[in-house]
């Protein structure tokens, strides 16, 4: 389950066409991610996605069902997430299930071991630092019964460091969960270091300009970034995103 394919997306807002002609698609635990310049439809993609807008043309189906216009079908976590700051953090994990109609806590508690939060079950958001909330708002997506997350640039509001040690946990957890990822970043390095597959996005209107299938084998660790092979990617895709 997690199959997500969608084939030729056009999308404009009034005159301004934004995608053109989108075919792409993630397989089954699959980690995907998007790059693209800033303002090119990545957003926009994932709105169509989660059916909170619909196409112009084109088809978007997971598991072979229709998701246009219908929304509660995969997790999204938005470019800026909100935990509601009167839940406890342990309610805040709960709540993506709640929506989803399941009574039990499912993995929400193992989910907040895992976040290295144990403890802050009964706290509320203030109490806890940018990439803890950060990681709240993380096993929030994954406490929901559906079978592919959507991230839109989870991590860009964080600094560097916490960046790379957000990164390595979410590698850490998708590997247990099994669910399929579709991730939106403008940052190359990112990109290289967490996919399996990367969709290089061109300026708007924007359609697939490249397919690159990352050689790197798993677990990753911090040694990949120094590597040639790694380097030489990151050229490429630079050079791509430029073009
Ligand atoms: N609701 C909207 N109405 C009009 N224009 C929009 C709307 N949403 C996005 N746009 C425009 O569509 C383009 C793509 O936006 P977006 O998908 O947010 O890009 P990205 O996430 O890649 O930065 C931008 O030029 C943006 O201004
Ligand atoms: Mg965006």
């Amino acid at each position: 389950m997690g199959k997500l394919h969608l084939q030729h997306i056009s999308k404009s807002y009034g005159a301004t066409k934004v995608l053109q002609d989108v075919s792409f698609h993630v397989n089954e635990g699959e980690f995907v991610t998007i790059v693209g310049p800033s303002g090119s439809g990545k957003s926009t993609l994932f709105h169509l996605i989660g059916g909170l807008i619909a196409p112009d043309s084109g088809t978007i189906t997971l598991d072979g069902k229709n998701l246009i216009n219908t929304r509660g079908h995969i997790s999204y976590m938005p470019q800026n997430p909100s935990l509601f700051p009167w839940r406890t953090i342990l309610k805040n994990v709960l709540l993506s299930s709640e929506i989803a109609g399941k009574k039990d806590a499912g993995n929400a508690l193992e989910l907040i071991e895992k976040a290295g939060l144990s403890g802050y079950e009964d706290a509320y958001p203030h109490q806890l630092s940018g990439g803890m909330k950060q990681r709240v708002a993380f096993i929030r997506s994954l406490n929901s019964p559906q079978s592919i997350i959507c991230l839109d640039e989870p991590f860009s509001a964080l600094d560097e460091f916490t960046r790379f040690e957000m990164q390595e946990w979410l590698l850490s957890i998708w590997k247990e969960y099994q669910k399929s990822i579709l991730f939106i970043t403008h940052n190359i390095e990112e990109a290289l270091f967490l996919s399996d597959r990367i969709l290089v996005l061109s300026d708007k209107p924007a359609s697939i300009k490249k397919e690159i299938i990352i050689p790197f084998s798993r677990p990753r660790t911090e040694d990949l970034l120094l590597s040639d092979e790694f380097m030489k990617l990151k050229r490429e895709i630079h050079n791509d995103l430029r073009s």
